[in-house]
């Protein structure tokens, strides 16, 4: 998704400039460009070492602001790159977000003598600061945004005002970053990270401008934002690679850690409780529900989907699941008795955002289970807790998402204790919960077999995961990472789903993912592997430690820990991380950056 860094201070800017978009660069983009003040705009197609070739270190000036693209108005060309700037040359804007009415702002602007290089809407946006700028940036800016719909995260500059950034938001994050020698703007914290942990988040419909000295923030409405700077907790090093080849290894690798982190003081052993802060004063509204909507995409949704599974078995909670892109779409019938829990790694997707503001207008109180520190969602839910899963890079989410079931476990034990869960199963599960970082551990010690077992399946065309129970919804997870991660068609069903059609598909040149742990639906799942291998398709099974029936009928299997059903799920879907992992990079593709993926979707 499209990256905004800027700064304005006392260096030379070009290089900070850079750095700042390679940080960004995680989050997708096919073409970047910089802006510094007298010394014009430089764009390129690409990588930023394509940009990078274009400036030299001599570039003059100490302040600019910088972009990377990913395309959605227009082809992802030089000219659609940003910054775009207006008719007379002055004004230069780069952009996040869509301006939804930019056909009829074009159309206004053209029968004014506008005339339009692009396809974008940005620089619709561009163009038109340039008609309103009268000596004043932040005027300019301000009575543009008036005339906009859509949404923005934006930041503007001028030549005749170049120690000046004027930074507006509106559905689309940014972040002004208090350095010593200046201060900076980027639309994701990590951004900032290497010069300062000091960070101001603007809220939706602020508008500020930067200067070297100081910065100011009022609403688009003129009212003044005394907003306190807070600090970021990441350090950098949890940013960088670690020593592993890729984001996605390194990131599959610190689960346990992960997992340590996400119940790091949360647990009471002694009393089969947690404790969650972010719930404090919440928890008779979170046990009185009688229904509980979580909402998400992509691989949030599915941690979701495992949740529904553990508040209702655990909790004794009914759970709908609903996928944000519908939910905010569809006429729903709202249980005033029922919530909302938002689960969002980035905190930031634009249609789990939507979800939320809608179930706020229907009256609901809405929850969240976020990582990203000071995100959108993390500030809009009435209350929520944080993963604590730290810095995700890799585009496909693995230690978030499992992250997130943790939570929900937790929220279960919460919930569920001050409803009908037993002291005896409170301590269970909390005992569960502290073992489970080392029965991961054991699942990726396998790494090196998982990765021979990758090298067997790479050149097949189509997969099939199937699980039941709560091992549905990691069957979907396994086939959505094996997609994204490899490009290879894959579809998750339900165990007992299997003869209602798909069954069809199956031979030997097809092969079936099953998840089969010994749990209530353990026969039902073996007697659909015997039904695969009737039908001549190759079955990798996922088996707990010490289960010689599957073994028997399995081509593969990878064993897991037998661990407490609540648990099961997440040490059952970490072989198929490693598995798409091992199989992207025997396919030699660039397997933290999937191609068409961005990390943070934030337009719908
Ligand atoms: C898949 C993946 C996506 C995200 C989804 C939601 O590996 O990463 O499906 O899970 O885009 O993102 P967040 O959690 O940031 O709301």
């Amino acid at each position: 998704m499209c990256g905004i860094f800027g700064y304005v201070g006392s260096h030379t800017a070009s290089p900070i400039l850079l750095e700042g978009l390679r940080t960004l660069e995680y989050r997708g983009y096919d073409s970047a460009g910089i802006f510094i003040p007298g010394s014009g705009v430089v764009k390129a197609v690409g990588p930023i070492d394509n940009l990078a070739k274009k400036i030299t270190d001599t570039i003059p000036g100490t302040s600019g602001i910088a972009h990377t693209r990913w395309a959605t108005h227009g082809a992802p060309t030089e000219a659609n790159a940003h910054p775009h700037k207006d008719q007379s040359e002055n004004v230069f804007v780069v952009h996040n977000g869509i301006i939804e009415n930019y056909s009829l702002l074009k159309e206004s602007l053209k029968v004014q003598g506008i005339t339009f290089e692009t396809d974008t809407d940005t620089e619709v946006l561009a163009k038109l600061i340039g008609v309103n700028y009268h000596g004043d940036l932040l005027e300019a800016v301000k009575s543009s945004l008036q005339l906009v719909q859509g949404t923005y995260g934006l930041a503007v500059m001028s030549d005749r005002d170049p120690d000046k950034i004027v930074v507006a938001r509106l559905g689309s994050p940014l972040v002004i970053g208090i350095g010593k020698d200046g201060h900076l703007v980027a639309s994701d914290p990590s951004a900032l990270v290497s010069h300062t942990k000091d960070v101001v988040y603007l809220n939706d419909g602020d508008i500020a401008v930067i200067e070297k000295d100081q910065y100011s923030i009022t609403t688009l409405k003129g009212e003044n934002q005394n907003r306190k700077a807070e600090k970021i907790e990441w350090d950098l090093e949890e940013i960088k690679k670690d020593g592993y080849d890729h984001y996605l290894l390194k990131e599959i690798m610190e689960i346990p850690t992960t997992v340590e982190n996400t119940i790091r003081g949360r647990l009471i052993s002694d009393k089969g409780r947690v404790k969650l802060g972010g719930l404090e004063g919440y928890i008779d509204k979170l046990t009185s529900l009688h229904r509980l909507t979580i909402t998400a995409c992509g691989s949030a949704a599915y941690a979701g989907e495992v949740g529904r599974y553990i508040f209702e078995e655990y909790a004794d909670l009914p759970v709908s699941v609903e996928l944000a892109s519908e939910y905010r779409y569809r006429t729903s019938l709202v249980d005033p008795k029922s919530a909302i829990l938002a689960v969002s790694q980035s905190g930031e997707t634009a249609d789990t955002l939507a979800a939320i503001r809608l179930a706020k207008k229907q009256g609901l109180n809405t929850f969240g289970i976020v990582n990203v520190v000071g995100s959108t969602i993390a500030r809009e839910n009435d209350a929520g807790v944080y993963n604590h899963a730290g810095p995700e890079v890799s585009i496909a989410s693995t230690k978030a998402v499992i992250s997130q079931v943790v939570v929900m476990a937790m929220m279960s034990v919460l919930i569920g204790r001050e409803r009908k869960m037993s002291l005896e199963t409170g301590k269970e599960i909390v005992q569960a919960l502290v073992e489970l970082p080392n029965a991961i551990k054991n699942v990726l010690e396998q790494k090196s077999d998982i990765e021979a077992i990758a090298k067997k399946y790479k050149d097949y065309r189509d997969f099939v995961f199937m699980g039941r129970n709560a091992h549905f919804p990691i069957a979907l997870e396994g086939a959505l990472k094996l997609k994204e991660v490899t490009y290879i068609h894959a579809e998750g069903y339900a165990g007992g789903e299997l003869k209602h059609g798909p069954i069809a598909m199956l031979d030997k040149n097809f092969p079936v993912v099953a998840f089969a742990p010994q749990d209530h639906v353990y026969e039902k799942m073996v007697s659909n592997i015997e039904e695969i291998k009737a039908r001549g398709a190759p079955v990798l099974v996922i088996a707990n430690t010490g289960d010689d029936q599957v073994s028997r009928l399995a081509d593969d299997v990878i064993y897991v820990p037998r661990v407490h059903s609540i648990v099961q799920p997440i040490v059952s879907v970490i072989p198929t991380y490693l598995l798409a992992y091992y199989i992207g990079i025997a396919k030699d593709l660039n397997v933290d950056r999937p191609r068409n993926l961005t990390k943070s979707v934030t337009v719908e």
